[in-house]
């Protein structure tokens, strides 16, 4: 069987990862997005954004002819059998979700259907609030082409899973593949798809209607930050009496196969481009049809809270730290990116700034370039971990690198003016730092 022709509109994370993986099992793909600059890196073979392997992947999809990025959603759609949605939905001021790049879209989806004679598939891969699929882009869609959804062309939302750092290894392993379709047909057409691009791999796959789907990954993100945010909430409960510690408390829990140990770790809060502005999407969705739902309010505030409780700890720790220097280790929202969305560490430069902390120094292996665009001047980069901590007063661990986590008492004592450490995610052996430093850590004092 002919494999079909891809479109993937929108090339972030998980729009070009998917679009460089179909290409890299042969199938021929056009990626496109709004940025030219990133069209003319792509068709140079060139990853725009740091995702682990996927520099390699993408030039070898390019020099092969598999992949084209292009600017132009029309000539994409005319040049494909299945268009895969995955624009960005970003939080507005308001933190509910901004679905003008779904409108825009599923806008020129429709000005190329409507000089096509072949029945197409749209399948929505971006987050997006149940509804929008049929409601704007299938009606965007049939508005423009004066197609009908259904019989000119089929319609679906499949949620995407994939984590930042793991996204390739994500794509190509997923454990469930969720479909909401239309009608039988349009499901049909995808799970097809799937089932040819993972043939011999048993994964599991379901089918269900288009709203239920795009609930699927709202319910499944909120749940995660919920597990952290509950882990977040047991820490702080570790941290009222001496000896007990959240680490093996939520050792002792993840066993329980009902629980499992995943998304358990107490630390410094949840970031990135998705957890937050899920969360508060759903909230934003439901409260505007007078339901406020109380866990998930509740899961926000845990972690907004959690900035302003690492900054007590420091200062718990070194006394006052207004006119002290204090370093900030990590400043992606996590290890192996370097995407600065949510990231904890904005939310803890905002509450040392608001306490007059001004001399603040930041390192991170790979986020430097996206964190200068964030803070500015506000604070200062370090190119190594002992210029980072060279005079500092004090040390609040952020995110969890490799590099940070072969660090011993003997080096922050060596470099820091006073050795004062916050570690925020629970990489350091508490006992032995402890002795040896003035250390505190998330869950345990
Ligand atoms: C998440 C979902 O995991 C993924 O399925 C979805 O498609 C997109 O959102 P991602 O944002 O890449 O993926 O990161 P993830 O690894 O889930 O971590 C999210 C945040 O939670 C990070 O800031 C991380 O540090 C934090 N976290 C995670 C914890 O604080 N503790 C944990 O135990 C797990």
């Amino acid at each position: 069987m002919e494999k079909p022709r891809i479109s993937v509109i929108g090339m972030g994370f998980v729009g070009l990862v998917t679009a460089t993986c179909l290409a890299n099992k042969g199938y021929k793909v056009i990626a496109t997005t709004l940025e030219s600059e990133l069209v003319e890196k792509v068709n140079k073979g060139i990853a725009p954004f740091y995702e682990k392997d996927l520099d390699e992947l993408l030039k070898s999809v390019v020099s092969e002819g598999n992949l084209e990025a292009s600017l132009d959603n029309k000539h994409a759609v005319l040049n494909s059998e299945i268009s895969l949605v995955s624009v960005g939905t970003p939080m507005l001021e308001d933190r509910s979700i901004d679905l003008s790049y779904i409108n825009i879209c599923s806008l020129e989806i429709g000005e190329g259907l409507k000089e096509k004679q072949e029945y197409h598939l749209i399948v929505d891969r971006s987050t997006i609030i149940p509804g929008t699929t049929r409601n704007m882009i299938g009606k965007n869609i049939e508005k423009v082409s004066g197609k009908k959804m259904g019989k000119d062309f089929g319609l679906c939302m499949q949620p995407e899973f994939l984590r930042e750092g793991s996204a390739i290894f994500d794509t190509l392993h997923p454990n469930r593949i969720v479909i909401g379709e239309l009608d039988k047909k349009s499901g049909d057409v995808l799970e097809n798809l799937w089932k040819e691009f993972y043939s011999g791999e048993d994964i599991p796959l379901l089918r269900m209607n288009i709203e239920s789907a795009e609930m699927v990954k709202y319910a499944n993100n909120c749940f995660l930050a919920t597990k952290v945010g509950f882990a977040m909430d047991i820490a702080r409960i570790c941290e009222l009496m001496p000896d007990m510690d959240v680490k093996d408390v939520m050792r002792g829990v993840g066993l329980d196969d009902r629980i499992s140990p995943k998304f358990l770790n107490a630390g410094a809060g949840f970031g990135g481009s998705c957890f937050p502005k899920d969360v508060n999407a759903i909230i934003n969705f439901a409260r505007t049809r007078n339901f406020k739902p109380k866990i998930l309010t509740s899961v926000l505030d845990v972690n907004d809270f959690q900035a302003k409780h690492m900054v007590d700890i420091a200062e718990e720790l070194a006394g006052k730290l207004e006119g002290r220097r204090v370093t900030l280790l990590g400043l992606s929202f996590k290890p192996n990116t370097d995407d600065m969305r949510e990231a904890p560490s904005i939310r803890i430069v905002s509450e040392l700034l608001s306490r007059g902390i001004f001399d603040i120094i930041g390192y991170d292996p790979k986020a430097k370039e996206t964190a200068k665009k964030v803070f500015r001047k506000r604070i200062k980069y370090a190119k190594s971990i002992e210029e980072a901590l060279k005079d500092s007063e004090c040390v609040i661990l952020i995110t969890e690198w490799d590099e940070f986590k072969t660090l011993t008492p003997g080096d922050f004592k060596k470099h820091m003016k006073i050795p004062n450490v916050v570690d925020g995610r629970r990489i350091y052996d508490y006992e032995k730092f402890h002795k040896e430093i003035n250390f505190r850590s998330i869950g345990r004092i």
